[in-house]
């Protein structure tokens, strides 16, 4: 086939055509995901609620976006095709059938497939898998000769293809991913840390309390300044994906003057606030609020190498223990305060955590009064009511979330 009508499947294919997205998102935190799909994909013809994230019906254009500016998703899978089978030699036969260079460059790496079987005839997913690299490979020689290992070749694992399976009681559905790293990965930090949380939580957090940067800040545990930064980014309009790539760049539909239109228009919103910082980052450890700062330097100096006002300034960061932070000495107003405290489960143990949110609770009570809080814990039993005076607590809500494989508790309320 010539280069030009491949280039018109193409734009018939994937570029113009309306097609199915699913937006992976850590399931948990109520943080308004499908208001938050509605605000982002305003051309969109259908954002819907799903288990695990949401669904979109849309063009390549609203997939961009999607990844650009969602500050709660981990992937945005773009859906290539479904159908039954029961039998290897029907997989087999409706893999062949996709016309896979549509979706990858005839030279790029063999992308790693992700395969889940639930319910089906065919569950082994390593064999799945197998059928699936082989419809690529006789598809796309070029790229099977390359060999499986995408760094190998010197790619960049944020513009990885992935391909993703799922059968669901024989029913199959064939995605492709348009994320690559996934989203929690904003590309600003400087890296290290014990513990981080992941900037799709804090973000999920942060939506969930209703954040939108009018009052001050505190994340007075900030390790690694997840909440800071994502605080800051809401603060100032930033878009999520700005410091990124993405898979998607390495699609045949991929038009690269389009893609720095959007980016461009996006970042022509970045606002950020005038006079002191509002945000307060704060903790124990030097050498983290050194790296923090260090992000910052790094944040500033991408600003200005792009051209873009500078936002990140508006985290103000020092070493302070918890214990010894008064929130007048911050500001004269109330604000939302974030607490990650270290898990007990993997960086001490209960009773020591016991302790320390016994001490965290007194301090709120104490010094912390109408403060919109967050508080993290690695098990329930450390924010519920006391049992010993049966005292409600200032909880207004507990939800539960997966950090890193863990099963997290969040408190949310208004300390009284
Ligand atoms: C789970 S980590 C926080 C991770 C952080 N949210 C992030 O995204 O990187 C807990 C942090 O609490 C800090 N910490 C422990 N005790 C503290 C205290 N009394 N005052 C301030 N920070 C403390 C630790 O140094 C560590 O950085």
């Amino acid at each position: 086939m010539t280069s030009n009508a491949l280039e018109k499947r193409i734009k018939r294919h994937v570029t113009g055509r309306v097609r199915d997205y699913f937006v992976i998102m850590n399931p948990g935190i109520d943080s308004g995901a499908v208001a938050e799909g509605e605000a982002i994909l305003t051309d969109a013809e259908r954002v819907v609620p799903a288990l695990g994230g949401l669904e979109f019906t849309g063009k390549l254009t609203d997939c961009r976006r999607a990844n650009l500016f969602f500050r709660t998703a981990t992937r945005v899978l773009m859906r290539i095709e479904t159908f039954r089978s029961e039998r290897f030699d029907r997989l087999e036969k409706k893999l062949f059938e996709i016309p896979w260079e549509l979706y990858l460059k005839p030279d790029s790496p063999l992308p790693e497939i992700s395969v889940t079987a639930r319910r089906s005839r065919l569950y082994h997913s390593d064999a799945v898998a197998d059928r699936v690299r082989a419809a690529i490979a006789d598809a796309l020689p070029a790229a099977s000769g390359m060999g499986k290992g995408a760094d190998q070749n010197g790619e960049d694992s944020e513009l990885r293809q992935r391909i993703f399976v799922r059968a669901l009681e024989d029913h199959f559905t064939v995605s492709i991913d348009s994320s690559g790293e996934p989203l929690y990965k904003r590309g600003i930090k400087v890296t290290g840390g014990k513990a981080p949380l992941r900037e799709t939580i804090g973000a999920a957090i942060l939506r969930s309390l209703g954040y939108t940067g009018d009052g001050p800040l505190v994340d007075p545990m900030c390790g690694t300044g997840t909440f800071s930064l994502e605080g800051a980014m809401i603060a100032a309009h930033v878009p999520a994906g700005l410091y990124r790539r993405f898979a998607f760049e390495r699609w045949p539909a991929h038009v690269p003057r389009r893609w720095e239109s959007d980016r461009a228009e996006a970042a022509s919103v970045i606002r950020p606030q005038s006079g002191l910082p509002r945000i307060f980052a704060s903790d124990l450890d030097g050498a983290a609020c050194n790296r923090l700062q260090e992000t910052i330097a790094k944040i500033n100096l991408l600003s200005d190498a792009d051209g873009h006002p500078r936002w990140a300034d508006a985290i103000g960061v020092g070493r302070v223990d918890f214990f010894d932070l008064l929130p007048k000495d911050l500001t004269a107003e109330k604000g939302t305060l974030l607490l990650n405290p270290p898990y007990g489960l993997r960086m001490g143990d209960l009773k020591k955590s016991r302790q320390m949110y016994a001490e965290i609770f007194g301090r709120l009570l104490s010094d912390w009064k109408g403060w919109q809080v967050a508080l993290i814990a690695p098990d329930k039993r450390l924010i519920l009511p006391d049992p010993e005076n049966g005292k409600p607590l200032f909880r207004e809500r507990i939800q539960s979330f997966s950090h890193g494989g863990l099963k997290v508790f969040l408190l949310t309320g208004i300390v009284k």
